[in-house]
């Protein structure tokens, strides 16, 4: 099985046509720019611009990724595999591995205008890892069948407007064929997919405009800003919080219980999606006391298999192959769980190596589905909390507060590469408390 999963990725390297055109068969992102200005704008400052240049894509290539590919023969694909999807300019030209981003190479154009709008197709049943069928040339794929351009021929495609465009890199098998990023899957298989609400709807903003200077006014022109994750803004909100108890009054000393509703009613397939082997949503809740005192609560364990993973523990250590691949002596793991305070519900999904320890390196994941504790699109999720209140607490007011929040890297890992803080910081999602009264 393992064996046909190498040739997996070399087939599909090949399908991809890599190296089968050169940089000069691509325009630049400026030149597109020239005419679709405010596009040209949104699009640079989202992700798709910055796939290849972002440092933590960087590090996670060139001290990780391709070091390690260079020594397992298993994993050799990612060479080009990883460029495919964020360089894919250097790509299909054949350069493999690219310059790094400091080197000013076309790669750093990341995803661009030319990539998206030259794919007409895809080469999979159901597409995953990098199997766009791309024609470059004069002819601009695009979402309508009127509009006219002086410098280029523009052409209707359906795929252009499809969910399955973006499946094609946002879907990923690793070479040991454990599904390592869903996120088109889960949407299919989730409500949104059942009613036709594309992902163009929910990271494409549509308004009245025009897409170039001297085009028809359009009602519902496709903006290109593609936020995630990574936009402070569309996390918020994402997910519904509250708090509910049955008693809203305790004796010092006696036991409280509530618990924590959360609803994702806005994302359209899990929440996290996409890098789940690195991305953590959490809740942290506390008591204040009349005084201002605070204590942290743990949450109350439910029993299903895998849920150590699930509640953050300090002593946990993980990411083990981080110190095989960089080749430091004595490296133990760094912490799995970066700061999040213990007793912490974490939704995530935790990715294993060959050698059965959790890892963010998802080229090297063998098995992905001992827990999947995060929250689906529509799906609430209920957490119970029970708490000896101390007996010498002041009487009054009890403060009950709960934070969710969101993390795109482990902040060990964040702090170990020295990346950016702004690349690993707690980013809120939600709040919400509740008072109870201490008698
Ligand atoms: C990640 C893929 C992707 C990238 C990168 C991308 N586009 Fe698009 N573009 C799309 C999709 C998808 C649509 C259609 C949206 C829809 O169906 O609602 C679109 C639509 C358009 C349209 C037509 C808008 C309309 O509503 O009439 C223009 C013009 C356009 N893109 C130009 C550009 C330019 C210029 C760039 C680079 C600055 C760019 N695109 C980068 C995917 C992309
Ligand atoms: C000289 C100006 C100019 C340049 C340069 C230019 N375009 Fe356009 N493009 C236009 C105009 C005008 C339209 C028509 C817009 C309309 O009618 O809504 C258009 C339409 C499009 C569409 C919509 C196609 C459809 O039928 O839905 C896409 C996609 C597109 N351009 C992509 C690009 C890309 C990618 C580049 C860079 C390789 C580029 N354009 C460069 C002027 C330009
Ligand atoms: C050619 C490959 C490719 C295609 C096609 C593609 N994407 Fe992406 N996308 C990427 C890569 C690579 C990243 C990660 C950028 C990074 O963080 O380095 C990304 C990131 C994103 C993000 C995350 C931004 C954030 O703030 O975290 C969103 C949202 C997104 N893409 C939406 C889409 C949508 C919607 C489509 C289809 C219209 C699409 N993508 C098509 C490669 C692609
Ligand atoms: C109903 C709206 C909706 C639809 C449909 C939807 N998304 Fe999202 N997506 C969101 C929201 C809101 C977020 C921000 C919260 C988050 O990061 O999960 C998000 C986040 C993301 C992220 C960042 C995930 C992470 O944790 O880093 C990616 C990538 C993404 N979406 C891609 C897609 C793709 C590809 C599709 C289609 C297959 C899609 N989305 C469909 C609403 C939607
Ligand atoms: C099939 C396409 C595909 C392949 C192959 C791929 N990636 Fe990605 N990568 C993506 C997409 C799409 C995202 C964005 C997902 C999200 O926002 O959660 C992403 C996200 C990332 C991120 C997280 C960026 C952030 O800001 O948190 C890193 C790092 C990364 N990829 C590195 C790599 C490396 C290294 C490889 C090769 C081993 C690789 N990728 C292979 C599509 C791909």
């Amino acid at each position: 099985m393992f064996g046909l999963a190498v040739s997996l990725w070399a087939v599909q390297v090949n399908a991809a046509a890599m190296g089968r055109h050169s940089y000069s068969d691509f325009k630049k992102p400026g030149y597109c720019g020239m005419c679709h200005q405010e596009i040209f704008q949104e699009w640079q400052q989202g992700l798709m611009s910055q796939a290849f240049t972002h440092e933590w894509d960087q590090v996670e290539y060139f001290k990780l990724a391709l070091p390690q590919a260079r020594k397992l023969e298993k994993v050799a694909g990612v060479k080009a595999g990883c460029i495919a999807c964020h360089g894919p300019l250097a790509f299909l030209s054949g350069d493999i591995p690219p310059k790094p981003a400091s080197a000013g190479t076309r790669a750093n154009e990341g995803v661009s205008c030319d990539i998206c709008h030259s794919i007409t197709g895809t080469s999979e049943p159901v597409p995953f890892n990098f199997s766009y069928i791309i024609e470059p040339g004069n002819v601009k794929n695009g979402p309508r069948s009127d509009s006219q351009s002086p410098v280029h021929k523009t052409r209707y495609s359906k795929f252009t407007t499809s969910p399955e465009l973006c499946a094609t890199c946002h879907d990923e098998q690793s070479p040991y064929g454990a599904w390592v990023k869903t996120t088109y899957r889960e949407w299919k298989a989730g409500p949104y997919g059942k009613e036709g609400v594309r992902c163009q709807d929910c990271h494409m903003y549509h308004a009245a405009g025009k897409a170039a200077a001297g085009g028809k006014m359009r009602s519902d022109l496709a903006h290109h800003n593609f936020h995630g994750s990574h936009f402070p803004n569309k996390l918020a909100g994402a997910v519904d919080l509250a708090l509910y108890a049955r008693k809203k009054a305790v004796k010092r000393g006696g036991m409280l219980k509530f618990r924590a509703e959360l609803f994702n009613g806005k994302v359209g397939h899990y929440i996290p999606s996409g890098s789940t082997e690195e991305r953590m949503l959490w809740l942290e809740v506390w008591a204040i006391d009349a005084n201002g005192k605070s204590y942290k609560i743990p949450v109350s364990r439910k029993g299903f298999a895998g849920e150590d993973y699930t509640i953050a523990d300090s002593s946990a250590l993980a990411y083990q192959a981080i110190g095989e691949i960089m080749e430091i002596k004595g490296f133990k793991g760094l912490k799995r769980d970066g700061n999040i305070p213990d007793g912490a519900r974490i939704f995530r999904k935790p990715f294993f190596d060959p050698k059965g320890r959790m890892t963010v390196c998802q080229w090297y994941t063998v098995d992905n589905t001992k827990v999947d504790y995060r929250i689906g699109p529509r799906e609430t999720k209920i957490e119970q909390y029970s708490w000896k209140v101390p007996g010498g607490i002041p009487k009054g007011r009890l403060v009950i507060k709960a934070n969710l929040l969101y993390s795109e890297v482990p902040s060990s890992i964040g702090k170990f590469f020295k990346l950016p803080e702004k690349e690993y910081a707690p980013l809120l999602v939600n709040t919400a408390t509740m008072v109870i009264n201490v008698r």
